[in-house]
């Protein structure tokens, strides 16, 4: 499944300000006496994550930013260059100084499907993904957290879709497009059958039992007429999705995305994090 550079730069500053700060906080403290931790992110796209990051982690640090596209990897070097203070490019990537802090960033292109544990002997300090496991099965998640067991490594995970859903002000088709919207969430998008908004809660599950202490916390969109750029493109995502599964009359599609994309649209999309570290 692909992504455009422009809905992931559209996305960011919402992801930022929602991802619950508390996890952010513990995932710092548990890197805080590391030297140079080695943080790898899956499905990294144009480097959101890093951004949305970095900034709370320790003075030195090295990224690896995986994923299978790329031009969002080409888009995540660029926009890199032009959030930090000064950049340099190395033969791995980039070289980054960000607020004081040092950052050693590489870009790797590798398909999760089929390997969902890319980081091989090379043992990171912390796996980290933002906005990835809702498009994953619940198979990949086992051969997933599987992977990581086996290397002790800590998760931190941030906005995945959960079921939550509320517009305002209301509209007669919110329940039948939301049930639509989520049905569409569960077909493949690339990883097998989708878990789409049980992803994350199947995920802590899986990773208890393998020994894991989890933490789950809610990092909800709270969106407002000054998102309107964003509601309106979630509103049109939500459309086609809903069209896709034929289940809804176009009449009505149309008339709920006109309401939706008017002004004084009001939104609540639920996400959750995930902190897990090994036993
Ligand atoms: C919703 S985007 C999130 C991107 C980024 N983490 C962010 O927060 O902006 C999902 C990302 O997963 C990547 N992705 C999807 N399927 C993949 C696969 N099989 N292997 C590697 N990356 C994949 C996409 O290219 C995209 O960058």
């Amino acid at each position: 499944m692909s992504f455009s550079a422009e809905w992931l730069r559209l996305r960011e500053p919402v992801d930022h300000r929602s991802r619950d700060k508390t996890l952010l906080e513990k995932a710092a403290a548990y890197l805080a006496n590391k030297d140079e931790p080695v943080i790898y992110d899956l499905g990294a796209g144009a480097g959101s994550n890093l951004r949305g990051t970095a900034l709370s982690l320790n003075t030195r640090q090295r990224w690896v930013l995986a994923d299978y596209d790329p031009e969002l990897l080409g888009a995540a070097l660029d926009f890199l260059s032009t959030w930090a203070d000064k950049s340099r490019p190395t033969a791995a990537g980039l070289e980054l100084e960000k607020s004081g802090k040092l950052i050693r960033v590489e870009v790797k292109r590798v398909d999760l499907n089929e390997n969902p544990a890319p980081w091989g002997e090379t043992k990171p300090d912390l796996v980290t993904s933002a906005a990835l496991f809702d498009l994953v099965s619940e198979h990949w998640i086992d051969r997933f957290c599987t992977a990581l067991a086996k290397d002790k490594l800590p998760l931190y995970t941030t906005l995945v879709h959960d079921e939550t859903a509320e517009w305002s002000p209301s509209h007669s088709a919110d329940a039948q497009m939301t049930a639509a919207f989520e049905r569409d969430f569960g077909k493949e998008k690339g990883f097998g059958p989708s878990a789409g908004n049980k992803a994350i809660g199947y995920m802590a599950r899986k990773l208890q039992s393998l020994g894991y202490e989890t933490a789950l916390a809610g990092s909800p969109w709270q969106l407002e007429e000054n998102d309107h750029a964003l509601i309106e493109q979630l509103a049109d995502g939500w459309a086609n999705a809903v069209r896709e599964t034929k289940s809804v009359p176009e009449e009505v599609i149309q008339s709920w995305l006109a309401a939706r994309r008017a002004r004084g649209t009001a939104c609540v999309v639920g996400h959750k994090d995930l902190l897990a570290f090994p036993a």
